[in-house]
């Protein structure tokens, strides 16, 4: 039963406010709801459709009296009351279990605490209501819990009274004075503690900002609370958009399907998103904390005061949030690095972002999962918060945001809340802002909304050296998507500069225009073919296109080694100089794998091995950008680039290249080693982060060559790490090697940590994701089965499942993709289990083999059955049934 987004009809009825009481037992919590009803004028009249699951209703008025029967029709989800006149008020009384719901949507049981998670549909799950996003009403909400086990009582907005009651209980009423759909509303009741700052907004009001954390663990709020309070900052002074609350709160909690969730007031977070201090979160959680606080807090002007009229238009939100948080990271690296290191720091967050694009959404929209990133239509919502709706939606706005102007974008962001604020909109409604805020014509840019698929761009170029001139020559391609097959020529900018034989850029001037001296320039791809023409050229140069990756499209450009050298080592874009590394890197694994495949001999090409140290060794570099620049594609992007998809011998490939790159460098690696050193303690800065990066990326090449002075140095390393960052790079480097250290340090890790859920995490990821370094160990399924049973291991806790299974999936392919389908089976055997208790955490395993024919026929049959075994499973979700139909349909 598919959801079409051509079907939305306005509500009948509109809800002017709501008053809910909750009595809450994690067995029986009562929920009593008052909705005041009014009817929408507009519309003929219809009965009032509220939507619920899983609840047992005790009662149901109208007006205060008990609904006759006959006012009332029930369907599947769904019950209709008939309510006559203009305005009425409902009373609904339902019973819920929170302790049995594993679905951790809805109301449910963590650690002994009551918490929520509403978005998309969860809401349903606690009382009925008019749960859709373009419902938005006042809510007024009274918790009512035991006062030993539940102390602190928390919902959306302000907290207008509170004392004890009877028998043990206390209780508190909140009221939110914005009205919102039920997907933002939240609860939290548990036994908690929090870290404190008051600060002032722009306009001088003083709001209590809160970070609630469980009594262990307030050591752990410092850098959320911090990141929490520049983000506010950040959205003044880029956006003016200030706080609208008198208090503002986060709260951790370690049963949670996704990263956090935006709940007006009430940010409620995946715990791994809050906690850090040094000896037990990395550069690089504390660079996801920083993100994550910043894109909930960012939602609520982006998200909260302007919603989704429907669930068609959530890259409305999201696309448009990711953004703002990619711009604000990015903004954040540049301050700390200062002004010398700004445009480096800059590139590297781009090069971080298009990683996870390329990898993940590139592979999405090129299997039976594509849709555009305003999908037609769908048959479970959650499967739509995708990389797609998220990350491609962010591109899609990068590129207004390139194509207006800094300028230009917030004049359209300006116009968009003064005219939606307190409204549910439509992502039409926000283009239409943006053109008219700038006068510019966007028609043909909106089919980056309705187009899927990743458009291929072709660029050639020809130097003409008796008119000096450089003709550069674009044109496009989208290939077909499961239901849309012919694809219409998109608005595509892209970003071009041509580099002279010096290594420096040229002044740009095109044919039919005066000025010049840019050397970079934004061309407008808009039709299939395009030549743009560049005047006054006295050398044939170097061209270098997409820079900064001003658009989510493969880039096809005919250029050889030396050529990917010369751009390797002179592009003065950065992100296009680590592109090049990427390409010449890809070039060299394909060929090596082609190579293995055939029983041939693997040799790496000397010219690689050269750019590659000359990257290495150019103390000019920034670290951290040399981290990125020698950090091989991953091999879920090279697995999209292979037809068909071989597992086994890209492993072979990438282990001998990384084999070849540890020995021939070998002291290169170890003299670089010599300079990271970071010395004084530790803090989250992204020069020391760069640093920590490069040498940990270091001791990965040396320990999977095995050079002994790379090995020692890991070691050494790992038995005094004086931060997680040094720790679990030692560790990663180890267990990435065939050293007989390995064992000893994952033992010592588990020995420190066997109380630390979240630390645990990365033991556990870390041997899911191993490679098989020596030959002689058994296959990583044996060890996955193994740390399945292990105490600190749960299905229960999405964390787990994403650090163990997650990477297993995910990170691993060579072991996953076994030949003798043992990964498959298992893979069945897990999503089966999973989807018992969670579906949207079974949904994103089954995901993993969605592309399922990328992969050589003998794979494919294998994959086809578990496939089928999943299909056929009694009792399977609507989360995992959209999945594995599609991934079978033709
Ligand atoms: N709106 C949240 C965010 O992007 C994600 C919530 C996703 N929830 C879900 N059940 N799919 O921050
Ligand atoms: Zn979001």
């Amino acid at each position: 039963p598919s959801i079409q987004r051509s079907d939305y009809t306005p509500l009948a009825w509109n809800v002017d406010g709501v008053d809910l009481h909750f009595a809450l037992d994690p067995a029986a919590t009562v929920v009593t709801s008052r909705l005041r009803c009014s009817r929408n004028t507009q519309i003929a009249p219809a009965p009032l459709r509220l939507l619920g699951e899983d609840l047992e209703v005790l009662g149901l008025t109208v007006d205060g009296v008990e609904a006759a029967p006959g006012l009332v029709t029930q369907g599947e989800g769904w019950l209709e009351i008939a309510l006559e006149g203009r305005s009425a008020e409902v009373g609904i009384v339902t019973r819920i279990n929170p302790q049995s719901n594993t679905s951790l949507s809805g109301l449910y049981v963590s650690r002994g605490g009551f918490f929520t998670q509403c978005e998309a549909e969860g809401f349903r799950r606690i009382t009925w209501f008019p749960d859709r996003p373009d419902a938005m009403t006042r809510f007024t909400v009274t918790l009512e819990a035991d006062a030993a086990s539940c102390p602190v009582l928390l919902s959306n907005g302000n907290l207008i009274e509170q004392g004890p009651l009877a028998g043990g209980r206390h209780y508190a009423r909140w009221e939110d004075p914005f009205p919102k759909p039920s997907y933002l509303f939240a609860l939290v009741a548990a036994k908690l503690v929090a870290l404190e700052r008051r600060v002032t907004t722009a306009s001088g009001r003083e709001v209590l900002l809160q970070v609630w954390v469980e009594e262990g663990n307030l050591d752990r709020t410092e850098h959320a609370m911090d990141s929490l309070i520049h983000s506010m900052r950040w959205d003044e002074e880029v956006f003016g958009l200030e706080l609208d609350l008198d208090r503002f709160m986060i709260v951790a909690v370690s049963d949670f399907n996704m990263g956090a969730m935006e709940n007006k007031g009430l940010n409620i977070f995946n715990a791994k998103y809050v906690l850090a201090k040094p000896d037990t979160a990395t550069d690089v959680d504390y660079e996801h904390i920083e993100s994550v606080v910043a894109h909930e807090y960012f939602h609520n002007w982006t998200g909260n005061r302007v919603t989704c009229r429907d669930w068609f238009q959530l890259t409305l939100k999201e696309g448009l949030t990711v953004f703002r948080d990619q711009q604000f990271s990015a903004d954040m690296l540049a301050v700390a690095a200062g002004d010398a290191g700004a445009a480096s720091a800059r590139a590297v967050k781009r090069i971080d972002d298009v990683r996870v694009l390329r990898a993940v959404q590139f592979a999405e929209d090129a299997g039976p999962m594509a849709h555009p990133i305003r999908p037609d239509s769908y048959q479970e919502i959650n499967n739509f918060y995708t990389a797609t709706v998220y990350e491609k939606g962010a591109e899609v706005i990068r590129m207004l945001h390139t194509l207006l102007g800094a300028e230009g974008f917030r004049n359209g962001m300006d116009l968009y809340f003064s005219y939606h604020d307190g409204q549910a909109v439509t992502c039409d409604d926000f283009v239409d802002c943006m053109a008219e805020a700038n006068g510019h014509d966007l028609d043909q840019f909106m089919r980056w909304y309705s187009q899927a698929g990743t458009p291929h761009v072709k660029a050639a170029g020809a130097y003409d050296a008796a008119s000096r001139s450089y003709t550069l020559m674009l044109s496009q391609h989208t290939p077909p998507t499961p239901g849309q097959t012919d694809k219409q020529p998109l608005l595509i900018p892209v970003a071009v500069g041509l580099i002279g034989p010096d290594g420096r850029d040229l002044p740009l001037r095109l044919e039919g225009e005066n000025h010049a001296g840019v050397t970079t320039r934004v061309l407008e791809l808009s039709e299939v073919e395009q030549s743009f023409r560049f005047l006054d050229v006295a050398v044939e140069p170097v061209p270098s296109v997409l820079r900064g990756f001003s658009a989510p499209v493969i880039l096809d450009l005919a250029e050889d080694d030396a050529r990917l050298a010369f751009r390797m080592a002179h592009d003065t874009d950065a992100f296009n100089r680590w592109d090049a590394a990427q390409r010449f890197a890809e070039r060299v694994i394909l060929v090596l794998t082609a190579d293995a495949a055939a029983g041939r001999t693997l040799a790496v090409p000397a010219d690689f091995v050269a750019a590659f140290r000359a990257l290495l060794n150019d103390a000019a570099l920034d670290p951290a950008f040399r981290a990125q620049a020698m950090t091989l594609p991953s091999e879920g992007y090279l697995i999209e680039r292979m037809q068909p998809a071989d597992p086994a011998p890209l492993r072979v490939a990438l282990m001998h290249l990384m084999r070849a790159l540890g020995t021939h460098l070998a002291d290169d690696w170890l003299a670089l080693c010599r300079t990271l050193e970071v010395t004084g303690p530790y803090r989250y800065h992204p020069t020391d982060a760069g640093r920590r990066a490069l040498g940990n990326l270091a001791l990965k090449y040396l320990a999977a060559a095995g050079v002994p002075e790379g090995l020692a140095w890991a070691q050494a390393q790992f038995a005094r790490f004086g931060n997680m960052t040094e720790g679990v790079g030692a560790l990663a480097a180890l267990v990435q090697s065939a050293s007989p250290a390995r064992e000893a340090a994952l033992g010592a890790f588990h020995a420190r940590y066997r109380d630390d859920a979240l630390v645990l995490d990365k033991w556990f990821a870390l041997q899911a994701g191993a490679w098989r370094w020596d030959a002689t160990a058994a296959p990583v399924l044996e060890r996955v089965r193994a740390l399945m049973v292990d105490p600190a291991f749960s299905l229960a806790n999405p964390n787990k499942v994403y650090a163990l299974l997650g990477s297993f999936f995910r990170a691993n392919p060579a072991e996953f993709h076994a030949a003798d389908g043992s990964g498959y089976a298992f893979w069945a055997d897990q999503v089966i289990a999973l989807d018992a208790r969670n579906p949207q955490v079974a949904a994103r395993m089954a995901r993993s083999l969605e592309n399922w024919q990328r992969f050589t026929p003998a794979l494919q049959a294998l994959i086809r059955v578990q496939l089928e075994r999943v299909a056929g499973a009694t009792g399977l979700s609507p989360d995992v049934t959209e999945i594995v139909e599609k991934a079978l349909a033709d």
